[in-house]
Order: structure tokens, then C-alpha cells, then sequence
């Protein structure tokens, strides 16, 4: 059985490590996905270690969309968006105070789902919101952190996924670890 539970605020230090890069490339990952001009959202965005990323490969006419459940982390996002002049394309959403999926209804050109999904409770809700919201054609990036979830608890995921409505692709995001693409 999956434990769920929150990570702390202050350890979203050690996600935006600069060392991070050797095992998680946000150029290689998501760069061949992202086009300027597009409305992307990073949920579960801890201090933006894709966020930034991101806003720079959406460009001046994209946007991010950043939501998390923790206010430090996105205080602390926000004040690197500034420090990486991005702050224009990124926009922080706090889940229980400024986010409604609705508002966003298939408006999104891609989602990331980075070592967010099992410290959600509600799976369900969560894929069937993100999928509410992307366009028709378009994907998710779902990675989970291999070692802290297990195999099985990532296809349950995977399955609930496919409840929502997505599709899963062949395409893989990474050679390694638990990830897939899901389309809408
Ligand atoms: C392990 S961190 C991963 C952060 C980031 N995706 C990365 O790869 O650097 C998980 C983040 O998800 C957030 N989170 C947990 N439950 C959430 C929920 N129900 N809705 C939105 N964010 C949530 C946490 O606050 C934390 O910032």
C-alpha cells in the first residue's frame, strides 16, 4: 500500500540543486515537447525546478501555470522567477485557495506530473481534472520517483489514469525509472 504524505517545504531546497541536472535534464526532458507560445502547467511544482525551465521554453506569448499545496514553495518559486526574468509567463496557483480546473478547461498544451502523484490522496480527482483541462491531442509527463514508489503503485496510478480517459503512449519521457506519456 502506497504511504502518502506531503513533503516538507524546506527540503523543495534540495529539488532545484543545480547537481539535480545529471539525472533530471529539464532541456532533454521536455524541450522536444515544448513549443513558445504554449499554456503548460508544472503540478505539483515544489520552488519551479521545471517551472523555470519551462517559462523560458513557452517564451514571452506561453505561460506555466505552477500549482502546488504549499504556499512556501511557491513564495520561494516566485522569487526565482523574478531572479530568471520570467516572472510575466509564470503563474502560482495554490491548491484550497486560487485553483479551479474549470477556469482552465481545455486550455493546457502539456502537464507535468513530477513526483507529485503518490503524495496526492484523491488519484482520481487529480487525473480527471488534469484531464479536463488539456487540449484534445495533447499530453502528460507522469514520473514518479523510483525506490520511494513502488512498481505496483505506479500502474495503479497508471490505471486510474486510464479510467480518467487517457491513453497511454509507447513513447517513453525517460530511458529510465517510472515514467510514461499520457494523451488525451
Ligand atoms: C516531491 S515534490 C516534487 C516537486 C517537483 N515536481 C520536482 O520534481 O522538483 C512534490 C510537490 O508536490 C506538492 N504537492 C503534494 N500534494 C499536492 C497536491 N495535492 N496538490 C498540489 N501539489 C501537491 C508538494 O507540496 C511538493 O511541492
Amino acid at each position: 500500500m502506497e504511504k502518502q504524505h506531503v513533503c516538507p517545504w524546506w527540503l523543495g531546497y534540495t529539488f532545484i540543486l543545480p547537481i539535480r541536472k545529471y539525472q533530471h535534464d529539464p532541456q532533454k526532458i521536455l524541450a522536444p515537447h515544448i513549443k513558445p507560445g504554449m499554456k503548460v502547467m508544472d503540478y505539483g511544482t515544489a520552488m519551479g525546478y521545471f517551472s523555470i525551465p519551462l517559462a523560458q521554453m513557452v517564451g514571452e506569448r506561453g505561460m506555466v501555470y505552477c500549482i502546488d499545496i504549499q504556499e512556501k514553495m511557491l513564495k520561494h518559486l516566485k522569487k526565482r522567477a523574478i531572479k530568471y526574468n520570467v516572472q510575466n509567463n509564470v503563474t502560482t496557483i495554490l491548491v484550497g485557495k486560487n485553483y479551479n480546473p474549470i477556469e482552465l478547461s481545455n486550455q493546457l498544451d502539456f502537464v507535468l506530473l513530477f513526483a507529485v502523484v503518490h503524495e496526492v490522496p484523491d488519484k482520481d480527482k487529480l487525473f480527471r481534472e488534469i484531464y479536463s483541462m488539456l487540449k484534445p491531442g495533447c499530453k502528460v509527463l507522469f514520473a514518479e520517483p523510483k525506490g520511494h514508489v513502488k512498481p505496483d503503485d505506479f500502474e495503479n496510478s497508471l490505471q486510474i489514469a486510464q479510467k480518467s480517459g487517457f491513453k497511454r503512449m509507447d513513447e517513453k519521457p525517460m530511458k529510465k525509472g517510472l515514467n510514461v506519456f499520457l494523451l488525451k
